[in-house]
């Protein structure tokens, strides 16, 4: 893809899934690319893929929950490749629940990782974005960043905090005039592990609801989903729906107003398994 050559990409959650997928797109695209994670194994993995493509490319083990250790490697990053052109806030967690069974721990857990790692990782680079003169934020929200479903209350709240949290600092950057494109990234269903490793509250049916996403609610390969991401970035839109489905259930709601809800829980009761 166009427009990336010579950018340094910083790409969190780059182990698995759009994460992967969107470090090893900006490598054959010829960015310089930072990738962190967790997971030692499938972060080792795609630093395998991006030497053999050829890439330029750094590696660490990174908790995007620890602020501090986020600012230590956003530091490190710029030393590292002389500058920071873009941060993909992508890494994040699911989590099946109804709020009435759902632990407090569990609700904190999933705004820990799925919004406070975007709002340690924007802030610990924005200052290096800025410095660059050509900087973007790109933060992975979701299709529940813009409508709720039942059972999702926790990654509902967070992904809406971060489509809230993005849309802001988007009109922040124009206003001041900081040469930083922002862009909210709300994918729908995405063939990747997610839903695998996702936790669950007491008594769902966790075997069950995983079989269902895998096989019914994804479409979208994540490969496709990264090609369809960085179009977006390339183009600095501020929001980018990625997959079918994505398109026309933002087209609903949008439509249908506040009357989603009813619509929805109608239906989802209708065909989707009990979460319990
Ligand atoms: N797959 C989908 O259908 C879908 C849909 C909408 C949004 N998303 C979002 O896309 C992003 C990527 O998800 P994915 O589908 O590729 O899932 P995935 O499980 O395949 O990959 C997520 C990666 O994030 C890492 N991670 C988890 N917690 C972390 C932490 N605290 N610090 C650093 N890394 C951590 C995991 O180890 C994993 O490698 C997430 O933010 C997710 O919410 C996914």
């Amino acid at each position: 893809m166009q427009g990336f050559a010579g950018k340094v990409a910083v790409v969190t959650g780059a182990g698995s899934g759009i994460g992967q997928a969107l470090a090893i797109e900006l490598g054959r695209s010829g960015a310089h690319v930072a990738i962190s994670d967790i997971d030692a194994e499938g972060l080792a993995a795609t630093e395998d893929r991006l030497k053999a493509i050829g890439a330029q490319v750094k590696t660490d083990r990174l908790n995007v929950t620890e602020r501090e250790a986020f600012e230590v490697y956003a530091d490190a990053v710029a030393e590292h490749f002389g500058k920071v052109n873009q941060i993909y806030n992508n890494a994040g967690i699911a989590y099946v629940g109804d709020v009435e069974v759902t632990p407090f721990k569990d609700i904190e857990r999933v705004i820990d990782v799925d919004f406070w790692g975007v709002v340690n990782g924007t802030k610990a680079f924005l200052p290096h974005l800025i410095a660059s003169g050509d900087g973007h934020v790109i933060n992975v929200s979701s299709l529940f960043g813009i409508f709720s479903v039942p059972g999702q209350a926790a990654y509902n709240s967070a992904k809406f905090a971060v489509r809230g949290f993005t849309e802001s600092l988007y009109q922040e950057m124009a206003i001041s005039g900081q040469p930083v494109a922002v862009t909210s990234v709300h994918p729908g269903g995405i063939k990747t592990a997610i839903m695998r490793n996702s936790t669950a509250a007491d008594g769902v049916d966790r075997e069950n609801l995983t079989t269902f996403f895998d096989k019914r609610l994804t479409m979208t390969t994540p490969e496709k989903a990264a090609k369809e991401i960085l179009d977006g970035v390339r183009k600095k839109k501020a929001r980018v729906l990625v997959g079918p489905d994505a398109k026309v259930l933002d087209f609903l709601v949008r439509l249908s107003g506040a009357r989603y809800q009813t619509l929805f829980s109608s239906a989802i009761s209708r065909f989707l398994p009990p979460v319990h």
